[in-house]
């Protein structure tokens, strides 16, 4: 992949939004979405995109998951503007760089964790594994194993927890190594303890490099990126790091589990 220089030192930018505005539906029924968004993010960051319902979050998602065209404005991914790009290349981007993790974590069910995980890999145009490197199952196991299930790898999503369930869905998000992991309302089917259990992992994919974009309206949840972005009636209401993010390794070690 192209990595684009910086004179300044600072990451490369992985996603450079301007004025993005999102129209649905025309005439008496139109909805505009979004009114005007513009920000960008650097590589390895870790961002919650945060809103009340409707504010524009999964219109927001859906469009840097180049899911959706903007009615107006700019979206570069990796430095390319993605208004450029046919069907064909924006299905190659979601497939290649972006890993998408759902509330309802879209497993297919009487599947083993391994042959969910694999599917990416079975899409891609160059299959995985003819080039010498590791075969399709190896790679999936490999991506169990970095979100802590590698003893699970032939359990059925019917044979696994929630949070088992969204920790497949992320292996399968990250096994084609994309630059960007994009949740939305990852832990909206999770209890609370589940949920910390997930921004551990989250947190542990960032501090390993991984830029990840977390939707949610839940301020607890925000607390553990390192930047918020607030979004109200399609504007940005605003943008800011946070200083000291919650830790959940640490919370979660302070309470076990109970028997
Ligand atoms: N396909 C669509 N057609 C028409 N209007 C839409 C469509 N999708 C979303 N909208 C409208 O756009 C606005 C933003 O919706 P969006 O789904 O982005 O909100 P959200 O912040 O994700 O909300 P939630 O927290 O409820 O998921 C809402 O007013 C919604 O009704
Ligand atoms: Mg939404």
């Amino acid at each position: 992949m192209q990595e684009i220089e910086r004179r300044d030192g600072r990451p490369p930018v992985v996603l450079g939004i301007r004025d993005l505005v999102k129209v649905y539906g025309r005439g008496e029924g139109e909805v505009t979405a979004l009114r005007g968004v513009s920000f960008d993010v650097q590589r390895g960051e870790f961002v919650a995109i945060m809103g009340s319902s409707g504010s524009g979050k999964s219109t927001l998602m859906n469009l840097i998951g180049c899911l959706d065209r903007p009615t107006r404005g700019t979206y570069l991914l990796d430095g390319e503007d993605v208004s450029l790009w046919g069907r064909d290349q924006l299905a190659e981007v979601r497939s290649r760089r972006i890993g998408f993790v759902f509330q309802s974590f879209n497993l297919l069910p009487r599947t083993s964790a391994l042959e969910n995980v694999e599917l990416p890999l079975l899409y891609r145009a160059t299959p995985a594994g003819e080039s010498g490197g590791p075969s399709i199952a190896e790679q999936a196991r490999q991506a169990l194993v970095r979100v802590g299930l590698g003893e699970r790898v032939k359990h059925h999503p019917s044979q696994l927890s929630g949070g088992q369930q969204q920790r497949v869905a992320i292996a399968r998000a990250l096994v084609n190594q994309p630059s960007l992991l994009l949740a939305d309302e990852p832990t909206g089917n999770l209890d609370s303890r589940t949920s910390i259990e997930i921004m551990r992992l989250f947190q542990e994919l960032n501090a390993g490099g991984m830029t990840i974009i977390l939707i949610t309206h839940e301020v607890d949840i925000s607390e553990y990126a390192r930047r918020v972005i607030t979004l109200r009636d399609g504007r940005i209401l605003s943008d800011h790091p946070i200083a000291a993010p919650r830790d959940a390794a640490a919370e979660l070690a302070r309470a076990p589990e109970p028997e």
